[in-house]
């Protein structure tokens, strides 16, 4: 599959956003969905629906093998040993929500300290800090650099005899900083401190293997990796699941129930309580396809391509102030410019059919760090192009006009 022509696989790129080309660079929000990820989900509700894992029928059991077709085809997208490593969620909001609760529950007390950074969004901070209330644990931050960035020694200075779990993003979703997992995990596993990834920007964009990272816990958001909404995916290495209690109770994770006990179900079904997302998760193995066909070092050589691109002509335009400049960068393009307030740069830009986000992006203490409350961000797919960038570049020249700037 021809990066170049990535474009016509998007159906949403055959429509006109109030008369504009759609320009997406909202992708670290969500990514857009290619036609045979949308198609799969058609033809499973309209040719082969049936809930799983439950019913002996024709329909349940195929549906059951789609389903467990893709727990193997992310295995092996992200190269975990085991398929019963991988468990469905909601969101990767969820994931981290179960590792933070049933480790919570099962390791922490009052005066224990859990590592996070700076740079973390609310979905890897909020779960921590309900443990904070609960519990009483402290969460100490490392903090980041003038880059933007987190180095291995901030993360080791905030570990004491009282850490135990370092949480942290592989690739921030502000700064585009991408953190040095590998050397994390070898410091905090040579103390006997797991850790927990969130891969949310990274899975994306970057090559993932969980046996190298050899991380405790990683965990992924489909509906930014070209996979439907409503779809998380937790990793974690087996010993983890075979060990923490489980997260939900409920049908489909349990072996035995009896009015005064309840036994429950081997992995992965342990995690996986209720109906769940069969029709996402059967359509997201369509998202892996697709990622496969155009290759991980092409993506990966196109978005470094555009970042560097984006950087060069947004550092020419006079004004414009980047966020971010750490050693290792992904997709992310944030920025501010004086005297025009971010959510009035995405408005205007909208008008030109330029889609970025603004705001705090999920980072308040990130941004209070930066001593702001707001930034504007344009961030990469697969789908875009350097005619993308200038339009941006533009678009963003228009806004300064409106603004005398
Ligand atoms: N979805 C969030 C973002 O836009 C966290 O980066």
């Amino acid at each position: 599959m021809k990066i170049e022509n990535i474009k016509k696989e998007f159906p949403i790129f055959n429509n006109k956003i109030e008369n504009n080309d759609l320009v997406y660079l909202d992708s670290a929000n969500s990514s857009q969905k290619p036609l045979v990820v949308v198609d799969r989900i058609y033809d499973f509700y309209t040719k082969e629906f049936s809930n799983i894992g439950r019913s002996v029928h024709y329909l349940a059991v195929a549906a059951t093998n789609l389903y467990e077709n893709t727990r193997t085809a992310v295995q092996k997208y992200i190269n975990a040993k085991d398929k019963n490593e991988i468990v469905f969620t909601k969101g990767a909001t969820e994931a981290i929500n179960l590792v933070a609760s049933t480790f919570g529950q099962k390791y922490l007390k009052e005066g224990d300290e859990i590592i996070i950074t700076e740079l973390e969004h609310h979905s890897n901070y909020v779960p921590w800090h309900y443990l904070r209330k609960n519990k009483g644990i402290k969460i100490n931050f490392a903090e980041i650099d003038e880059h933007g960035d987190i180095s291995l020694e901030s993360v080791e200075k905030q570990i004491t005899s009282k850490t135990k779990m370092i949480a942290l993003t592989h690739l921030s979703n502000v700064t585009g900083a991408i953190l040095p997992i590998k050397e994390i995990t070898e410091l905090a596993h040579s103390k006997g401190i797991p850790v927990l990834v969130d891969g949310c920007q990274s899975a994306p964009h970057m090559k993932m293997d969980m046996q190298d990272l050899n991380c405790d816990f990683y965990a992924i958001s489909c509906h930014k990796m070209y996979g439907p909404t409503g779809l998380g995916i937790l990793y974690a290495k087996k010993k983890w699941l075979d060990d923490l209690p489980p997260y939900q109770g409920g049908g489909g994770m349990i072996n035995e129930v009896k009015k005064n006990d309840i036994s429950y179900g081997e992995l992965p079904n342990k995690f996986e309580a209720g109906t769940m997302a069969t029709a996402q998760v059967i359509a997201f193995n369509e998202s892996i396809n697709f990622l496969n066909k155009i290759g991980i070092d092409n993506l990966i050589n196109h978005e470094n391509d555009l970042l560097n691109y984006g950087e060069e002509v947004l550092r020419k335009n006079n004004s414009v102030k980047l966020i971010g400049n750490p050693k290792k960068k992904g997709a992310v393009l944030s920025f501010t410019i004086d005297g025009i307030h971010p959510h009035d740069i995405a408005t205007i830009l909208d008008e030109d059919g330029v889609a970025i986000r603004a705001g705090h992006h999920c980072c308040q203490i990130l941004h209070d760090k930066l001593g702001l409350t707001a930034s504007a961000r344009a961030s990469l797919g697969v789908y875009n192009t350097r005619d993308d960038l200038d339009k941006l570049n533009e678009s963003i020249n228009n806004c300064k006009k409106i603004f005398n700037k």
